[in-house]
């Protein structure tokens, strides 16, 4: 399609007077989330469309996209990825509480009033996962080590907190920004989440009964993670939130020595689910034949 056809125009005629959202980025011709939410409007038979809206990183172009899912009536919300996530949510009219927790909203509702609300989906989706992947983990069973301290991780950060994991240690490259995180998340109980030095990953791994990696490491196209987990017990889980590929460096090394392992497609099922159910009005599940789907979206 060429580049001078307006994005909004196609969106609209694609959406053929059915209700519709989108995913919002710049760029987002990589999202996955058209296949995963096409998945879902097709097994359950909606009369529905999600589509792609590129907007440009410009507060006038944010400005255009907030006014035209207010005007637009079968214009249900939309998702945000990069870099929109942040700088959304001064325009909209109400940000629940937990994206302004975690400062960055991936989900935007239109209210039955017309009205705009901002969520954020990521930490639900996190622990969704988690749920599926370790049944057997439970928040009081041990401490928990986060790698990384960007935007995945403070989601996720706020979600273990909330589940009631005794001790995180939080370990970033960048220590300060660890630091910030932890004050942020436990106000009046800083105990909870220890930050340690990027450079003591391997000790930090002494008795943790989960291990997350929310950094880009081992990610197609960046470095790998360099981990050894010889401190980390074998019935601890280990959680990649990198889902391309599917099987990380870190979740192959960790699955050969036993433990349990979870891939970061469940986290980018589950994140969608809220927003679908909240837009087409239908309850919605994970299943395999939804992750064969989007996997093979993806090419991995
Ligand atoms: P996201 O929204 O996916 O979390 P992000 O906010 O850019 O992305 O965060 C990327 C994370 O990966 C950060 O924790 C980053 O560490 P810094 O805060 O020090 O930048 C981490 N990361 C990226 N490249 C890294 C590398 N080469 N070594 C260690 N950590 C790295």
């Amino acid at each position: 399609m060429s580049a001078s056809v307006d994005p909004y125009a196609r969106l609209v005629a694609e959406a053929r007077g059915r209700p519709f959202a989108a995913i919002v980025g710049w760029p987002v011709d990589h999202s996955r989330s058209p296949a995963l939410h096409g998945f879902w409007l097709k097994q359950h038979r909606i009369d529905g469309h999600y589509g792609r809206l590129p907007v440009e990183p410009k507060r006038p172009a944010l400005e255009e996209l907030v006014a035209f899912l207010r005007r637009t009536p079968n214009a249900r919300g939309c998702n945000l990825t990069l870099p929109h996530k942040i700088e959304i949510m001064p325009l909209l009219d109400r940000i629940d509480s937990g994206a302004r927790r975690i400062g960055a909203v991936n989900t935007v509702v239109k209210q039955p009033d017309g009205s705009l609300e901002g969520r954020n989906t990521d930490g639900f989706g996190f622990l969704e996962a988690l749920k599926y992947g370790a049944p057997a983990w439970r928040a009081a069973t041990g401490p928990v080590v986060v790698l990384g301290a960007g935007g995945a991780a403070r989601a996720i950060v706020a979600a273990l907190v909330d589940a009631g994991v005794p001790e995180l240690r939080l370990l970033n490259r960048t220590q300060k920004t660890a630091i910030d995180l932890g004050v942020a998340f436990t106000p009046g109980d800083e105990r909870r989440i220890v930050v340690d030095r990027w450079d003591d990953r391997a000790r930090a791994l002494s008795g943790a009964a989960l291990l997350v990696n929310t950094t880009s490491l081992g990610m197609k196209g960046q470095p790998p993670l360099d981990l050894d987990l010889s401190h980390l017990p074998r019935g601890a889980a280990v959680y990649d939130i990198v889902y391309v590929p599917l099987e990380t460096g870190l979740l192959a090394a960790a699955r050969a020595r036993g433990n349990r392992c979870i891939d970061g497609l469940g986290m980018l099922l589950h994140q969608g689910r809220p927003g679908f159910e909240a837009w087409f009005g239908t309850k919605v599940t994970v299943s395999v034949a939804q992750r064969r789907a989007v996997a093979a979206d993806l090419g991995v």
